[in-house]
């Protein structure tokens, strides 16, 4: 277990405090103003608690002349101990990015930092000091509403892009002037709710959690994260927040995790609701057993804590060892020295710059899917039109919008109109409803043009914290609006805005038809989103991305996700499925698979290379491939390597993602992309424990998880 750090001044202070100024710290609430991120709390007495030295910090408070009334009257106290200010700072400030799970399909560690530097600039001159992000729990569900805040269903892309974030927003100064602390979150495996339900219970095998769940928690720990929080869901029957398994053994001791960790809103509340303790009492007693060092949004610590103490069920050191973590993250930001560190009453200055708009714009050029194309993209001179309820839409920023400002959106209306294009428009219909004369009036419009570009999707709210759905259909009136349209006999690009993976089986059949020619996945891009869709459509921007999560044939498939176990009874002839795994009502794979995304461009993979194709544990291998861009434009590649173990101890998924390198080719450039193995990459649990697992393996390097092009290499056990 790593030792919590001991700062003199830290421990000069501790010495000096009392009981329920130590309880104090370890409480975090709402101010009035603050965005409501939960239920509604009651925030009356904030003010006198701050007076009395006896709150730690604030979440979710936007105007910094109220944040610096606040931190004034904290630090004129006894004690002066300064607030910590917490916002959900998730995919923006105010320049807004794509949202997460969009920025993942990038696959670009590097413009992730960059793009989390950005955020990190506007957020430490806007009154936030921690952020609650990276969001990192993996998500194979697509019901689930916040897979559009993850980083999508493998650990290894999680765990690459959760070191930009923390890099991003940290910048190995926490107490940097553009600098604010990050806390990783959702400890853990929220993404595993069952049904994709919200808040819904998780149940998984110590293997499942060790392979597939924790590695972007090390590598965050690896990166000084100043702040971690853990899950509203249960973990096997215990709920996280009251889980010594997952916080203690697993976080503390196993990871060695020895900084903040902060309780979801009101979730120690919620183990009432759980059934895992009777009263008020027994939550906090539960809730500080497990090591949670700040109870956010309730006041079962504020309330009970001092009676545990004095009951003797609860050590006063324990209370200190809590108390010193939130004093040692106030001493290592800083605040003791500046207590109005990123505290600026004229923080609008700092917002939407030209710098920081082109940075959001190059992330969403790069988040942009492209799914289908005959060649109608890019765009010609052929005559548009531009049809549906996101022509016009500036709400495509996603939920956890910080503080943007929707009219900052520009709209693809508004990038048509400053590129001078030439085009078209018709609403066609609302997202939730239409009309015959809605319907007609697009029509009319779609028969004048050769080429319709129509624009569907979720509305921007169907997605988020406490938005699940059973159904991964279009609001209906767009359908019947994609129907009309696709009747034409008119080219149509599809452009779909959702916070998830959709069902787009329908449309990759009209696809097949000839009824759609291309579809761009368009998620919710942010500030830029016009300019980068209007960018893309007319070949100023060569869409890059790939697919991060499966999108599902049906949602019945779910959970159908790339690296699934194998099977006793896998399909071997397609013309014999019998007593085979299948559906005999559709395909096994999903739709459109992870790691899948095209571009205006061919390239041309050619044969994997092996230094040596024998592996040892203290031995490594280096495998290769050139790739040709054969294309008159100039493009970016991701490559993927995967692996895949042939036997071994445990049966292990059918890929797993070990590496991948996006690379710029110019028309007709060669490049050589190489990747190392070692006895790492080559390592998994059974259970709790990393095995070896010696023995053959395929290593593939492709251009998405379904495609097989591989070379065999066998590991073995040291011979000397
Ligand atoms: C919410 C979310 C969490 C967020 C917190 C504070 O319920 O679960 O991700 O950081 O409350 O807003």
């Amino acid at each position: 277990m790593a030792k919590v750090i001991k700062y003199e001044f830290v421990e000069e202070l501790l010495r000096k405090m009392t009981l329920s100024e130590k309880i104090g710290q370890m409480y975090q609430t709402n101010y009035e103003g603050s965005a409501q991120t939960g239920p509604a709390i009651d925030t009356s007495k904030t003010m006198d608690l701050i007076k009395e030295g006896k709150l730690g910090s604030i979440l979710s408070l936007y105007d910094n002349d109220t944040i610096k009334r606040l931190q004034l009257a904290a630090v004129n106290t006894k004690n002066k101990i300064p607030l910590l200010f917490c916002n959900d700072i998730i995919h923006g400030c105010r320049t807004m990015l794509p949202i997460n799970l969009a920025m993942s399909t990038s696959w670009n560690p590097k413009l992730v930092e960059e793009s989390s530097k950005m955020v990190a600039y506007e957020a430490s001159h806007s009154g936030v000091q921690v952020t609650f992000s990276p969001m990192v729990n993996l998500s194979r569900d697509p019901r689930w509403g916040r897979v559009m805040e993850s980083n999508g269903e493998d650990v290894y892309l999680s765990k690459e892009l959760t070191k930009s974030y923390i890099k991003g927003y940290q910048q190995g100064n926490l107490k940097g002037e553009n600098s604010i602390g990050a806390c990783i979150k959702h400890f853990a495996a929220y993404g595993a709710a069952i049904g994709g339900r919200d808040y819904d219970g998780v149940d998984m095998s110590e293997g499942e959690l060790f392979n597939n769940y924790l590695d972007p928690y090390k590598e965050a720990i690896k990166c000084d994260v100043a702040m971690m929080m853990s899950s509203f869901n249960s973990y096997n029957g215990i709920p996280a927040v009251a889980n010594k398994y997952l916080l203690d053994d697993v976080l503390r001791k196993k990871l060695g995790f020895n900084k903040v960790v902060i309780t979801d809103y009101a979730s120690v509340n919620e183990l009432r609701k759980h059934k895992v303790a009777k009263d008020e009492k027994e939550s906090a007693y539960l809730a500080i057993k497990a090591k949670n060092d700040i109870e956010m949004a309730s006041t079962n610590y504020l309330d009970s804590l001092e009676e545990l103490v004095k009951s003797g069920e609860v050590s006063e050191s324990e209370i200190d060892e809590a108390c010193r973590r939130v004093l040692n993250l106030k001493y290592e930001l800083g605040l003791f020295e500046n207590p109005l560190k990123n505290i600026y009453s004229d923080f609008p200055k700092y917002w939407l710059k030209d710098e920081s708009r082109a940075i959001a714009k190059k992330m969403a050029d790069e988040s942009i899917v492209l799914l289908e194309n005959d060649g109608v993209l890019p765009l010609k001179k052929e005559k548009v039109s531009f049809i549906g309820p996101f022509v016009k839409e500036k709400k495509v920023v996603g939920a956890w919008g910080g503080k943007c400002d929707y009219n900052d959106t520009v709209t693809i209306y508004e990038a048509l109109n400053n590129k001078n294009k030439k085009y078209d428009y018709a609403l066609g219909s609302n997202i939730f409803d239409t009309n015959e004369e809605l319907i007609s009036e697009a029509v009319n419009v779609a028969k004048k043009s050769s080429v319709v570009i129509l624009t569907v999707g979720e509305e921007q709210w169907m997605s988020g914290e406490s938005h699940s759905r059973a159904r991964l259909d279009l609001p209906s009136s767009q359908e019947r609006l994609i129907d009309e349209i696709t009747n034409l006999g008119k080219k149509v690009i599809l452009i779909i805005f959702a916070g998830r993976p959709l069902v787009l089986t329908k449309y990759k059949k009209m696809y097949l038809e000839g009824k759609i020619s291309a579809i761009l996945y368009a998620w919710y891009l942010g500030t830029e989103s016009g300019n980068t869709i209007v960018d893309t459509l007319y070949g100023v921007n060569n869409p890059s991305a790939k697919l991060t999560m499966s999108f599902p044939y049906d949602v019945g498939q779910i959970p159908v996700y790339y690296n699934h176990l194998p099977s006793g009874r896998p399909i071997e002839d397609k013309n014999n499925t019998d007593y085979c795994l299948r559906y005999i009502d559709m395909p096994l794979e999903p739709l459109y698979p992870f790691g899948y995304g095209m571009s205006y461009s061919e390239v041309k993979y050619g044969k994997i290379e092996l230094d040596k194709d024998k592996l040892f544990d203290n031995s490594k291998i280096t495998v290769s491939i050139s790739i040709t861009n054969t294309s008159s434009v100039k493009t970016k590649e991701v490559v993927e390597m995967y692996i895949e173990a042939m036997y071994g101890v445990v049966s292990r998924p059918v890929r797993e993602l070990k590496g991948f390198n996006k690379v710029l080719l110019k028309p007709g450039e060669t490049k050589k992309v190489s990747f190392t193995i070692n006895k790492d990459t080559l390592s998994y649990y059974k259970g709790s424990k990393k095995v070896n697992c010696y023995g053959k393996y395929r290593v593939y390097l492709v251009s998405d998880s379904s495609k097989e092009n591989f070379v065999e290499i066998d590991y073995s056990k040291n011979t000397k």
